[in-house]
């Protein structure tokens, strides 16, 4: 697999020769101005919850590849009757799909999800996808909540992307028990340094992994590495 960030919570993950894109914020982030949204690839774009900054870009990135937009029921549909894009796929907690990558869960996450317009945007959620290449799981924004603890009696995780910048989210210290609760040790950081409430000491926070045998991985906007 193929992770690229693109800032924020914004990344890509190739597998099985499909472009899965996650959360597409890029043109309301200052910090990723040298990233061009139209441009993305995407087979697929997933989105965890209806807050501007992870559906900002969805119909531009969905839109130029003709690609369905996984999400709760709430948020897919909203994408058709606000935005008349009727390509999605609908979710909800608990529920799984097979696609033709992998297959997607729909899990619990503990946060807020209302939809930049202010229409409801139901409730947060994270995914798990296993594939033939591995398994992941994206906790979306959330708090540190022991339903995390359901993930690994069904799936072994290969790598995990976790929320890490705290105000809005886990911090790193949450996180860090979170990769505990999923029993994984490669973690990816997402969500932090966007805005002044959300900065973080990247070597304190990896540091802070390490020291409990874990791998914190922090990237820079536009960088890839391969799972
Ligand atoms: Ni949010
Ligand atoms: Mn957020």
């Amino acid at each position: 697999m193929i992770f690229t960030f693109y800032g924020h919570a914004t990344f890509s993950i190739q597998v099985a020769g499909k472009t899965l894109m996650f959360d597409p914020f890029i043109s309301g982030n200052a910090k990723a101005a040298h990233i061009d949204p139209t441009s993305l690839k995407a087979d697929y774009v997933l989105l965890s919850h209806g807050h501007v900054d992870h559906v900002l870009d969805a119909l531009t990135v969905a839109s130029a590849n003709n690609a369905p937009i996984v999400s709760n029921y709430e948020i897919v549909s909203w994408f058709g009757a606000q935005h008349e894009y009727a390509n999605g796929h609908p979710m909800n907690h608990g529920g799984s799909w097979n696609f033709d990558f992998g297959k997607v869960k729909f899990v619990n996450a503990v946060h807020s999800s209302t939809l930049p317009d202010g229409n409801y945007g139901g409730n947060p959620g994270g995914f798990v996808v296993e594939t033939g290449e591995g398994n992941f799981y994206y906790a979306g924004d959330t708090a540190l909540t022991l339903d995390m603890k359901l993930i690994p009696m069904r799936t072994k995780l290969d790598f995990a992307i976790l929320p890490i910048g705290d105000n809005f989210t886990m911090g790193i210290e949450d996180a860090i028990t979170a990769a505990e609760f999923i029993e994984c040790d490669k973690i990816i950081g997402v969500h932090f340094d966007t805005f002044p409430y959300i900065e973080i000491d990247h070597e304190a926070a990896k540091k802070a992994f390490a020291d409990k045998g874990k791998e914190l991985i922090i990237l820079g906007i536009g960088e890839q590495t391969k799972l």
